[in-house]
């Protein structure tokens, strides 16, 4: 096959093209770095079935000549992480909505099965307003609670929401191949810090020895799947046709506080830092909100193809210190 992966230069799609060549597939990514990063491809880039190129998805003449050539695209192109949304709001929504627009319409045009790359954000505060008891996980098809529109944090959840809607239409319609996951929080080596993602934060922060920011009282709870998991994941329902039409959590259940996060990072890093409680508001701005929970049911996942977590946070922890370390240069 030769799959075609947006946003391949970012941390699930370098890790995802490299999957994919691993297992003797043609890969172009294209990608215009505006969080993604050339250095992810170091290890690949010159593979003989590797394509690098660097333009915006929006862009349809460039996308239209990688398509006629595909057999699968996997869009995972999109604004990504908190800081990233608040400080580009408006950015936020178009970019979100034209990219999926463009590769839904080429996808269409081709005939070509797209993999829509969700978020667990759109489940929004499910959790905590519908189930307080907090004995519970997320389903697929579980009301999406969101928040006040003034408070622009809702924004990605309502965005990805609607390219959800979009590429439904886009199925219903036009008689695309579809196929959606909805990513939990994912993370790994190459995930960047600077865009709020909590990880790759507070291991850079116990690294340096600098105070770890916990926004709010830490007991907020986090699961986090360890990217080649949810690589496995992706690359399996691709191969299932019955996985066509239909939206897949993909996530590791298990679950920790922001709080027992931080300690723990601090005792595998040896390191001096001391915690630091903030505010939401104080990081974000005035009416920012978070969840309490967002913890994925992965049963329809297990239920549709041969998938079984092979990772946990101890080896997530491992590869991102060790990552982190050489970023540092310690
Ligand atoms: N990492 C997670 O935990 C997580 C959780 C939920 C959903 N997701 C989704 O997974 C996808 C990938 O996320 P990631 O964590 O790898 O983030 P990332 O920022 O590392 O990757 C996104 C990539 O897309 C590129 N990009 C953005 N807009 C583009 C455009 N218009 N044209 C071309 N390239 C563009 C960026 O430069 C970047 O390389 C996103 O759709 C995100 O919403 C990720």
């Amino acid at each position: 096959m030769k799959i075609l992966v947006t946003g391949g230069a970012g941390f699930i799609g370098s890790h995802f093209c490299e999957f994919l060549l691993s297992q003797g597939q043609q890969v172009i990514a294209i990608d215009n770095l505006i969080t993604g990063q050339l250095s992810n491809l170091d290890s690949f880039i010159k593979h003989p079935d590797f394509e690098f190129i660097q333009a915006d998805v929006k862009d349809a003449s460039i996308l239209e000549k990688a398509f006629s050539t595909s057999n699968f695209v996997v869009h995972l192109a999109a604004p990504v992480g908190v800081k990233f949304i608040m400080n580009h709001p408006v950015h936020t929504i178009l970019d979100a909505v034209h990219s999926t627009e463009s590769v839904l319409n080429l996808a269409v045009k081709y005939n070509i099965p797209v993999l829509l790359a969700s978020t667990s954000e759109v489940y929004g505060k499910n959790l905590d307003l519908l189930d307080p008891t907090g004995k519970r996980t997320l389903s697929e098809m579980d009301y999406r609670v969101e928040g006040y529109s003034r408070n622009h944090r809702w924004a990605y959840a309502n965005v990805k929401s609607l390219n959800e809607f979009l590429a439904f239409a886009y199925m219903r319609e036009q008689g695309l191949k579809l196929l959606i996951t909805r990513f939990f929080n994912t993370a790994g080596a190459r995930q960047r810090s600077e865009y709020g993602m909590v990880i790759p934060n507070f291991v850079q922060a116990a690294l340096k020895g600098e105070p770890l920011k916990i926004y709010g009282d830490g007991k907020q709870r986090r699961s986090f799947i360890h990217i080649q998991d949810t690589i496995s994941a992706m690359w399996l329902l691709m191969q299932s046709p019955n996985a066509l039409g239909e939206v897949y959590n993909i996530g590791n259940p298990e679950e920790i506080t922001i709080l027992q996060l931080a300690e723990k990072i601090i005792h595998l890093t040896h390191s001096p830092s001391q915690l630091e409680f903030l505010s939401y508001e104080s990081a974000y701005g005035e009416g920012f909100e978070e969840m309490d929970r967002r913890t994925a049911c992965i049963d329809k996942l297990t239920a549709a193809v041969p998938f079984q977590l092979t990772g946990n946070l101890d080896s997530i922890l491992a590869e991102v210190i060790a990552f982190e370390k050489t970023r540092l240069d310690l």
